[in-house]
């Protein structure tokens, strides 16, 4: 590995990659997020750069920084939003990562002024977000197309399921069993599925380490 980050191998390659949660509002000061933290997008955005690649990261409300400067990074609050940065950077990319917490639902209004509280229960009813890997496996052309996938239950069968759904050529399947792995963490646990169907598990490694596997992974299926 230390060998492709010398060569700088993604030189002149355009890297999308989403990360970290998306903000829904319920009110102007109420949202629905999830727990995200965003590192392993940042890890794949840095490593990216690191290859070489012109990386564009399109990322959800994070108090991370990026260590480079040469990362075009897009702040964004909503999946929305988040839809919107992506349209616009998706065509030219040659390799696009999903990593982003995307909510999959959103409060059908906002409502104007801060919600008041009743005596009664509340109802707040929730509306589909755009799904944006399904877009982009919708509109690939010739890139290289990356999820990820957060499953509890029938895990391989699930991510297999999201692979073929959205169009993906690999999915890296996100274990929130073992310790150390999942949202908030340094480590995750995490295993490669590829669209022609091989199954790689990984082991339990840091975040940085899992995106330079994921880049190592990706290289070697491109220029094989
Ligand atoms: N994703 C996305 N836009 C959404 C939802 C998900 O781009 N609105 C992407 C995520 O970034 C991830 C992949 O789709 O790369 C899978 O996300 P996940 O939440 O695991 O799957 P969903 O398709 O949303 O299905 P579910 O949550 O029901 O398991
Ligand atoms: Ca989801």
């Amino acid at each position: 590995e230390q060998d492709i980050i010398g060569k700088l191998p993604l030189r002149g390659k355009k890297v999308l990659i989403t990360a970290g949660p998306t903000y829904e509002a319920i009110d102007p000061v109420r949202f629905i997020g999830n727990h995200s933290s965003g590192k392993m997008g940042f890890a794949i955005a840095e490593t990216a750069a690191a290859l070489g690649a012109s990386v564009v990261l399109v990322c959800g409300p994070t108090h991370l920084k990026l260590s480079g400067k040469t990362i075009e990074r897009i702040d964004v609050t909503s999946a929305e939003e988040m839809f919107e940065a992506v349209k616009s950077e998706y065509a030219d990319a040659d390799i696009a990562i999903a990593a982003a917490a995307v909510a999959d639902y959103k409060p059908a209004t906002v409502a104007d002024q801060k919600i008041k509280k009743k005596g009664a229960a509340l109802q707040i009813n929730l509306e589909p977000t755009p799904d944006i890997l399904k877009y982009m496996g919708e509109q690939k052309q010739n890139q290289f197309l990356v999820g990820f996938a957060l499953e509890t239950e029938n895990e391989i069968a699930n991510a297999k399921g999201k692979l073929t759904r959205k169009n993906l050529d690999l999915i890296v399947l996100n274990s929130l069993n073992d310790t150390g792995a999942g949202f908030k963490t340094e480590t995750n646990k995490v295993t490669f599925i590829t669209r022609e169907g091989d199954i790689l598990p990984q082991e339990l490694k840091a975040k940085e380490k899992v995106a330079q596997d994921l880049f190592q992974f990706i290289q070697e299926k491109l220029y094989a």
